[in-house]
């Protein structure tokens, strides 16, 4: 089958590799329709690249037909159309129970001391062959796949593999009261979802933030009150914006969908540069032990934030030695709350979101819509913002 590979830094090629069989009584084989092109698939484009080997098929964000089931897979049959969690975790451990299924202890990785695997996604989480390819297999298929109905294209259900339970839980970790304020950092895929779930959930006032013009004219067609990072000198401008709007105070809650490639400090990205160039040997313990994220997105939330507000991140940080203001967290009695989402935990209460009325606008969500043979193109599209890029959808 032709996929998606990681090659190196900043290159990724689409290759002929040995089509994916059934391994466990538990996997299944999906034939994928769509997959999702990710913000998180842009660090291992460029600073996760330590952790990768070349040839690692990527992606993550898979729907798509039923091929073949394991014996233990009773709920799914060949023909069936599912969408599948970007996490791989097996719905009966505790952690499972609990709703936490990035922390799966059936699947975790603990060769690396880390949580459940998910597809296409480093060494660090398991090497799992990815979803930007023809076929895939998926493990613990027994509980992962949604199965979705036939009739509405791939784009109504798509995003329920990550941008919707990512975006969801970023709104639900936020934790903003009904009828309050919340500032949402990035207005990439996972920022511009969030901003319209907050709403929908309740929101009085959604302030949204980037720097990239079609982002901020997306979010404000629909309703959020954008500040355009590069109108503003300073961080400390930007927060004084908003506090403006909140009575003084900053927002009840500030969501990060930046994560680690903040525009804003150019120290840290020399840093991670050079973690990134590095011999193969070096760079791995070494990035693990002394990385340093760039913070510019994290720190402007810990400012922004009222005191006694909730920051929730959903933008993925790796870094072991990064420097925080632990007395502004501490005096502001700052909540912070994060990880991975959940996908299981939250795909129930999304699913009545996605009808024809589409009150969150996934039917049009996509700027793109690609071939697989177009993946190096769309990669380096969507890491520059060019062309309008937001949203990726590869049809292979
Ligand atoms: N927690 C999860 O489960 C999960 C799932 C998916 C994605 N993510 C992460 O969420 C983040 C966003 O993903 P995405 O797909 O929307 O990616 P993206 O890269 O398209 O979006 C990031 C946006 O942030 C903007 N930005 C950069 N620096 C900024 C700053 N200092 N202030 C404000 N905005 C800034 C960029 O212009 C861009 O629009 C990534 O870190 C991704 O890895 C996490
Ligand atoms: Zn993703
Ligand atoms: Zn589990």
């Amino acid at each position: 089958m032709k996929a998606v590979t990681w090659q190196g830094k900043r290159d990724v090629r689409v290759e002929e590799v040995p089509d994916p069989k059934i391994q466990e009584p538990t996997d299944a084989i999906i034939r994928i329709t769509s997959s999702g092109l990710c913000g998180s698939d842009l660090h291992l484009y460029e600073v996760l690249t330590p952790f990768m080997t070349p040839g690692d098929i990527l992606g993550h964000e898979p729907m798509g037909i039923v091929e073949e089931v394991g014996a233990e897979v009773t709920n799914l049959r060949p023909g069936d159309r599912v969408v599948v969690p970007f996490q791989i975790s097996c719905g009966h451990c505790f952690m499972c129970s609990a709703g936490l299924q990035t922390q799966c202890e059936t699947t975790q990785v603990t060769s690396e001391g880390m949580g459940a695997p998910l597809f296409g996604y480093t060494r660090l989480y398991g090497a799992v062959p990815g979803a930007q390819a023809e076929y895939l297999r998926v493990p613990q298929a027994q509980y992962g796949p949604m199965k979705i109905p036939e009739g509405p294209s791939d784009d109504r259900f798509l995003y329920l593999s990550d941008v919707l339970p990512t975006a969801w839980q970023a709104v639900a970790y936020a934790d903003v009261p009904r009828g309050g304020t919340v500032a949402v950092l990035g207005l990439g895929p996972i920022g511009d979802m969030a901003c319209r779930i907050a709403r929908a959930r309740g929101a009085e006032r959604v302030f949204g933030v980037d720097l990239v013009t079609e982002r901020l004219a997306r979010a404000r067609g629909r309703g959020v009150e954008t500040f355009d990072l590069r109108s503003f000198d300073s961080e400390k401008e930007l927060v004084a914006a908003i506090r403006d709007e909140t009575d003084g105070r900053g927002p009840d809650a500030v969501i990060d969908a930046v994560g680690t490639e903040a525009h804003g400090s150019a120290a840290a990205r020399m840093v991670q540069q050079a973690a990134a160039v590095m011999p193969r040997v070096l760079s791995g313990p070494i990035a693990e032990r002394f990385s340093v994220d760039r913070l510019a997105a994290l720190h402007t939330a810990i400012e922004l934030v009222r005191r006694g507000g909730t920051i929730s991140l959903s933008g993925v940080y790796g870094g072991m030695a990064d420097p925080l203001p632990m007395l502004t967290l501490f005096d502001k009695q700052i909540q912070m709350r994060m990880g991975q989402a959940n996908v299981r935990r939250w795909s129930d209460a999304i699913m009545p979101y996605l009808t024809d009325e589409d009150p969150l606008g996934v039917d049009e969500f996509a700027t793109h819509h690609v071939p697989l043979s177009d993946a190096p193109h769309a990669y380096e599209m969507f890491q520059r913002k060019q062309d309008g890029a937001v949203k990726v959808v590869m049809r292979p």
